[in-house]
């Protein structure tokens, strides 16, 4: 059984840095350097000067940190860990539904493969989406793609009128409002904080809507001692790491917490990528050049 020691005896034998997302499985977060939502791992990512970057997360987030550095070996465990935003956004087929918006600019969730993000003028993520679109001309004409549950949160909070993608994550989607009534009837002094890739009836029902870190920052400043998570329970494990005397209840149902792909990074895959060099994320230099700059653009809006 590989143990935490070998991935970190290896990890600094090979000059690498592991970095992972708040779903990924406590064993892989407490092997990691950096643990952190989105916005945070494209950051540290573009920063590292360690020579191989291993992505403990999906691999949209692996291919960002290849555009944002691509001078580093950027390793993912399993390259089959995708997501059902990215999977449902064909660049292709968005290019076709563009022809329908000659005059919109593109504003894409981090959540999208690099070929659609080449096609984007400015990438968010679920940490700094109101901030940025709050930031642009109010008669900018938006096509936001592909998170149609995120998209609608940000019409709501912004008075905007972006057109939607009909897309959606396969976990957070699963959530109504129905779950929501039962936890609050089941826990009446919890309070409920949920991730804006949820519906919005769920959403109406929370009492604060953010992305994982703003999750994270929420119940660490908040009063409260209970708390309903609706979000893919591997922040758990942070969230009571940073709050052991707080409570912590998440769906009954697994597929509304559980993200597949995000559990597919165990310490046994992560040892023998390092070990291997392999499988490495590659992507052709147009592509990281021109899907780099609406990051960019989004980096610079992000401090
Ligand atoms: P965050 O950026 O909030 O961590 O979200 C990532 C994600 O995939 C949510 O499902
Ligand atoms: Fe994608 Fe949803 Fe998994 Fe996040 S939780 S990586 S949005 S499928």
């Amino acid at each position: 059984m590989v143990t935490k020691e070998d991935v970190l005896n290896l990890k600094k034998e090979k000059n690498a840095i592991i970095l992972a997302h708040y779903y990924a499985v406590p064993e892989v977060q407490e092997g990691a350097d950096f643990v952190g939502d989105s916005l945070g791992l494209s950051q540290k990512a573009a920063q590292t000067d360690a020579d191989i970057i291993l992505f403990a997360g999906v691999h949209f987030m692996a291919e960002t940190a290849k555009i944002l550095n691509p001078s580093k070996k950027v390793l993912i465990p399993d390259m089959s860990a995708g997501c059902s935003l990215a999977d449902g956004c064909d660049a292709e087929e968005l290019a076709a539904f563009m022809k329908d918006y000659p005059d919109h600019k593109i504003l894409a969730y981090i959540n999208c493969t690099a070929a659609v993000k080449t096609m984007a003028d400015i990438i968010v993520t679920s940490g700094n989406a109101l901030r940025i679109v709050n930031s642009l001309p109010v008669d900018e004409k938006i096509v936001f793609v592909p998170d149609q549950n995120l998209g609608d949160y940000i019409n709501q909070q912004t008075g905007r009128q972006m057109v939607l993608w009909d897309g959606d994550c396969c976990v957070h989607a699963r959530w109504s409002a129905a779950m929501v009534d039962s936890l609050k009837q089941k826990y009446p002094q919890a309070k409920v904080i949920a991730h804006p890739e949820c519906p919005r009836d769920v959403l109406e029902l929370s009492d604060f809507v953010g992305s994982t870190a703003a999750m994270l920052k929420h119940v660490a400043a908040s009063e409260n001692k209970e708390f309903v998570v609706i979000t893919e329970n591997g922040i758990l494990h942070e969230m009571k790491k940073q709050n052991p005397d707080k409570i912590f209840h998440s769906a009954d149902k697994q597929e509304a917490c559980v993200c597949r792909s995000m559990k597919m990074n165990n310490l046994e895959n992560i040892y023998q990528a390092l070990k291997d060099e392999t499988p490495e994320l590659l992507l052709d230099e147009e592509t990281i050049e021109k899907a780099k700059r609406p990051i960019l653009r989004m980096l610079e809006l992000s401090f």
